[in-house]
């Protein structure tokens, strides 16, 4: 314990035995939650540190032993005001389990839900803004890009002082490996904020699906009191759609009204609408890099005007798939014609070239 004392100070993560955390957590009696890799449960160390355990599902094997500890070394390691800090572990035969700091403040969901744990907009605007900064530290200034695949509310932490903290990157390659025995009850991901091709086989994945994870975020920021407000209620459309048909329509204001955001919060919260459509776009490429998110949210530069990110389910039914190795897309309907073409899909403009918005070529 001493030694732990000591680490907690400095870069490496602490490895710990399953006695000492069953003691910190009085035998795993306080549950804050479970997920797909495993539960979580607070717990106290004797200097009364509190600090949250992970316990991992599946076995351990000697095999592995090495493998996990350089990547928990390589996660233990890295240190940002917006992502969660992860102490140390424990890898013994009988558990596996991760020991990360204590957000006093749970998880985001339970703010979206209703209005009992009211944080105004201002306040969610700067949740959002913290996280992609932490998912940018991710993608852009790791020695190795770390893409988290599971972005989501309850993977946004608040502190004490509600700032958020990313947690729980790392963790899909931790236990993702084809040797580990470490088991997943699902695939990566999570429906509703998995971007599309996480969902298609072989489809090649990359950073841009945390991106449009991101933008699903903010949509549920912005229409989460919707249930609650009259004129919508009876909406049953999906709600990015709602806001894209709004926004192509002229109407975005309107709904954000519809939406019960105050007056003073109405521009960020338009902002916000705008640059989720251009999160959650279809095409992995035309979406923004999260750094670009980040300064589109801060208001530092100029959001360009979204195209559409539904076309593929308006009308025709798209299918989009992969061309050899590279990323770039044949998109045809189900009876196998080619439906992109410049006017319909294809338009830059000068904002999206000097903010690195990528358009894939019309042949592809
Ligand atoms: N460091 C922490 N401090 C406080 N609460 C935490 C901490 N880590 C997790 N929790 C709580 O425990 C819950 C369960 O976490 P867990 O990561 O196991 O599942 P999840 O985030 O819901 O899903 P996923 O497995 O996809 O990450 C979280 O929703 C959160 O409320
Ligand atoms: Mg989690």
């Amino acid at each position: 314990m001493d030694k732990f004392l000591n680490d907690m100070g400095r870069e490496k993560p602490t490895r710990f035995t399953d006695q000492q955390l069953r003691i910190a957590t009085d035998n795993f009696s306080n549950l804050l939650g479970s997920g797909s890799y495993g539960s979580v449960y607070k717990g106290v160390f004797s200097n009364g540190t509190v600090v949250a355990v992970k316990v991992l599902n599946g076995s351990s094997d000697k095999k592995i032993e090495e493998q996990f500890k350089a990547e928990v070394g390589t996660i233990g390691r890295i240190h940002h005001f917006n992502l969660v800090r992860l102490y140390g572990f424990c890898f013994e035969r009988n558990m596996i389990a991760l020991v990360y700091e204590y957000m006093g403040n749970g998880s985001l969901d339970r703010y979206l839900v209703n209005d009992t744990n009211n944080l105004g907009y201002e306040k969610l605007h700067e949740i959002a803004v913290g996280t992609a900064r932490g998912i940018a530290y991710l993608h852009e200034e790791c020695q190795q890009r770390i893409v988290h695949y599971d972005i989501k509310p309850e993977n946004i932490l608040l502190d004490g002082n509600f700032n958020p903290k990313v947690a729980d990157f790392g963790l899909a390659k931790l236990c993702n490996r084809e040797n580990t025995h470490l088991t997943l009850t699902k695939g990566r991901g999570t429906p509703g904020y998995a971007a599309p091709e996480l969902w298609i086989p072989n489809f090649p994945v990359t950073h841009k699906c945390d991106v449009y994870s991101f933008g699903v975020l903010l949509f549920k920021i912005i229409g989460r009191r919707r249930n609650t407000v009259e004129e919508l209620a009876e909406s049953e459309e999906w709600f990015p759609m709602l806001v894209w048909k709004k926004f192509d329509t002229g109407k975005l204001g309107e709904l954000i009204i519809k939406c019960g955001i105050e007056q003073k919060s109405r521009d960020i919260a338009e902002r916000m609408a705008k640059v989720a459509l251009w999160c959650v776009q279809y095409r992995p490429e035309f979406r923004p890099v999260i750094g670009l998110v980040v300064k589109m949210l801060e208001g530092s530069v100029e959001i360009p005007e979204p195209m559409n990110p539904f076309q593929h389910m308006m009308g025709e039914i798209f299918i989009a798939h992969p061309v050899q190795e590279s990323q770039t897309y044949t998109t045809t309907t189900l009876s196998g014609s080619i439906m992109v073409t410049d006017s319909n899909m294809l338009r830059s403009t000068p904002i999206m070239s000097k903010y690195e918005i990528e358009i894939a070529p019309a042949t592809l």
